[in-house]
């Protein structure tokens, strides 16, 4: 008909999109955070837990105590999970060799993608030996929305990330953190 009402629709047309784009990719709220040492003589954690200082702010620490230092030989496993009946897995499953990420970060695009959120509020941002407790300080939900909104595009539900920490191919620790996105 008229360019008008064409001009009309597509405008519609992209409210209506980022609408939906807003409904599938706005809010995180973490609701757990669980750790567990599968090697004491290796690693333990001195502490892990989420705070809820108040209803807006609410953060994530962690202190890992390292037994056998230094060490150079550090992988990790990151898998998403989604809840539908059960955890499901979803998306990302990807290893990474910690110690070349570390060295060529460029190289790891999704690695980077779930390492940006944490790098600032951790002391892991070096290359490897690691011969210290490794710290993950007041990681607030606040500081995740930033980095996901800029380009999250996944659907609201109930996930979970598992990382796995091996050393010299060993599964020493596991660390499970729970969100939801609304
Ligand atoms: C929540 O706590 C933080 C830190 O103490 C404070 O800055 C903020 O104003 C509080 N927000 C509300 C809504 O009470
Ligand atoms: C990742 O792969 C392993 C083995 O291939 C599988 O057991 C696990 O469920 C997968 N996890 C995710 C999140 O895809
Ligand atoms: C640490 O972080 C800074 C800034 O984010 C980055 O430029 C630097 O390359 C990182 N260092 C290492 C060793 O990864
Ligand atoms: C780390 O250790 C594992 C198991 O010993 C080995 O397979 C792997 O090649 C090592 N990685 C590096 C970069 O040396």
């Amino acid at each position: 008909m008229c360019v008008m009402c064409s001009t009309l629709n597509v405008l519609v047309y992209l409210l209506v999109i980022s609408h939906f784009v807003v409904e599938i990719a706005c809010r995180v709220e973490f609701t757990n955070v669980k750790c567990n040492s599968l090697d004491k003589e290796f690693s333990d954690f001195e502490y892990c837990y989420l705070k809820s200082v108040n209803r807006t702010y609410k953060y994530a620490s962690l202190k890992v105590n390292l037994f056998q230092v230094p060490v150079t030989n550090v992988s990790t496993k990151l898998g998403l999970y989604k809840r539908f009946s059960g955890y499901k897995p979803f998306l990302y499953n990807l290893t990474v060799d910690a110690c070349k990420y570390l060295k060529h970060q460029k190289s790891f695009p999704v690695a980077s993608y779930f390492y940006e959120i944490i790098k600032d509020y951790s002391n892991l941002n070096h290359s490897c030996p690691f011969d210290h407790d490794l710290i993950l300080d007041k990681l607030t939900t606040e500081q995740v929305n930033n980095r996901f909104s800029k380009t999250l595009t996944f659907p609201e539900g109930d996930y979970m990330v598992e990382l796995h920490f091996l050393a010299y191919g060993i599964n020493r620790a596991v660390v499970k953190a729970y969100f939801t996105l609304s």
